[in-house]
């Protein structure tokens, strides 16, 4: 009997060989420049070797100034065009697709680079979290950045790359454009949800005309904020609810988009997204001394993770207003459901995902046609391959601890969960492993 896990996923441009998806995960392994590096490369085909349909990429800048974190690849320049074709031919080697996730940071970034400083937004008010200060874009800039994500677009396709995702979710700049909590516009791109999604419409509808209709496009969407969830968010308030996630969806596929990808969480990271049950705040309080001078409130927070009360305060508001461990495996679903009901593309959902049975169950049950993975993935590269054996779960699972995500901003990325590693060696042997083949040529 078929099983509908490896069924090939139809979009209206491209077809995957199965229902998983990497979601977008990376390091900071590229040049300082943003060009990419053979480090880059090799972390993607650990992935397409294990299985996966398709891989989603990381956060990939259209603009200088929408960098979040220097080493990051980036697509606003031809001149890296063939470094992306070296990533796409490398991936599909494997019989995997490869989406080019276009991203803009907007107030929400790590660490500044030299070039730009200063984000920019919708508003002119800091991200409440870290503090980095951003101006208020103007039309003159709202047109040049839209410009910028079809451009981004038209070189993913000149790559021969096999589509791209507007990175509209987790608080970067498309998602500063839709919150009622972070848009404080007066103009036609603020107050009621049409002006808030004027600016991502117009990107879709500016893509479409640089790109054509017969080119994959898909959307992430944050489709609950929970913007209030941790005391410093409060103040700006919740944050865009479900119902109107669904009419910006539904907009969305009218301008010409041929997917809708779920998260969650207003900002990144964020306690529901990637959800973790146990943050490690005294890892935390060494690797965000990488951040401490780039916003307003940073080094304060370093200072907080660094006293033992206010670094346990943190951590359990933190983690009462995330999920329960045993919860965030498809913590998005009952999201996914009622979006994919209202749409008539199909609906990809992130969160938590490593159980073949609990993602069948997902699909069969009309919540989403398809998954994406990304710590679960980084902890077993070869989830995939181990699902199409038989098995329903990895010997040693993803642990949701998060770890993976706090080294992220200083050291390379990969699973840190030591216990799920014979030794302390064995762990960085995997980590440092992104570096083999070492060269990009
Ligand atoms: C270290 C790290 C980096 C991430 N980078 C991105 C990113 O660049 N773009 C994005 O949309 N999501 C990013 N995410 C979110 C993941 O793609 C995914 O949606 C989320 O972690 C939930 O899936 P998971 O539980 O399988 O990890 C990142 C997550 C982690 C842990
Ligand atoms: S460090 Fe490893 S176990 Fe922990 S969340 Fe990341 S991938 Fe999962």
């Amino acid at each position: 009997m078929s099983d509908i896990l490896f069924e090939p996923l139809r979009f209206r441009n491209l077809t995957v060989k199965n229902r998983m998806f990497r979601s977008n995960i990376s390091g900071r392994f590229d040049n300082y420049d943003g060009s990419g590096t053979q480090a880059r490369i090799n972390w993607e085909v650990k992935f397409a070797r294990g299985g996966v349909g398709a891989i989603i990429s990381s956060f990939c800048p259209v603009h200088p100034r929408g960098r979040i974190i220097p080493n990051y690849a980036t697509i606003y320049d031809d001149d890296r065009i063939p470094f992306w074709k070296a990533v796409g031919k490398a991936v599909h080697e494997h019989d995997c697709r490869y989406i080019l996730q276009l991203s803009h940071g907007g107030r929400q970034r790590d660490v500044p680079d030299l070039a730009y400083p200063k984000g920019q937004s919708s508003t002119d008010k800091e991200d409440p979290l870290h503090g980095f200060e951003c101006d208020r874009m103007t039309t003159a800039d709202i047109t040049e950045v839209v410009g910028s994500f079809a451009e981004g677009a038209r070189r993913a396709r000149d790559a021969g790359l096999d589509g791209v995702e507007l990175h509209g979710a987790n608080g970067y700049l498309i998602t500063q454009f839709l919150s009622s909590a972070i848009n404080d516009r007066k103009d036609e791109y603020g107050g009621p949800l049409e002006n808030r999604a004027r600016f991502v419409l117009e990107i879709v509808r500016a893509i479409r005309a640089r790109v054509g209709r017969d080119f994959h496009l898909q959307m992430k969407i944050s489709a609950v904020e929970h913007n209030n969830s941790l005391f410093v968010l409060k103040r700006e308030g919740p944050g865009n609810t479900l119902e109107e996630s669904v009419q910006v969806c539904k907009w969305l596929v009218e301008a010409g988009v041929d997917a809708i990808h779920v998260s969650t969480g207003s900002a990144f990271p964020h306690p529901r997204n990637p959800a973790g049950a146990d943050l490690d705040v005294d890892l935390l309080s060494h690797t965000y001394a990488q951040l401490a001078s780039s916003g307003t409130n940073t080094f304060r927070n370093l200072l907080l993770f660094r006293n033992d009360l206010t670094a346990a305060l943190f951590r359990k508001q933190w983690e009462d207003a995330g999920v329960p461990k045993d919860q965030i495996e498809g913590l998005s679903l009952p999201d996914a459901r009622v979006i994919k009901k209202a749409v008539t593309v199909p609906v990809l959902c992130t969160g938590g995902f490593q159980t073949a049975s609990v993602i069948r169950k997902a699909i069969t049950d009309g919540d989403c046609d398809g998954v994406s993975m990304a710590r679960t993935l980084v902890a077993n590269n070869d989830l995939v391959r181990q699902f199409a054996a038989g098995r329903d779960q990895a010997e040693r699972p993803c642990t949701y601890c998060n770890k993976c995500l706090v080294h992220v901003v200083e050291h390379p990325i990969g699973c840190y969960e030591e216990k799920r590693y014979p030794s302390r060696e064995a762990m960085l042997r995997e980590v440092m492993s992104v570096f083999h083949p070492p060269a990009f040529s």
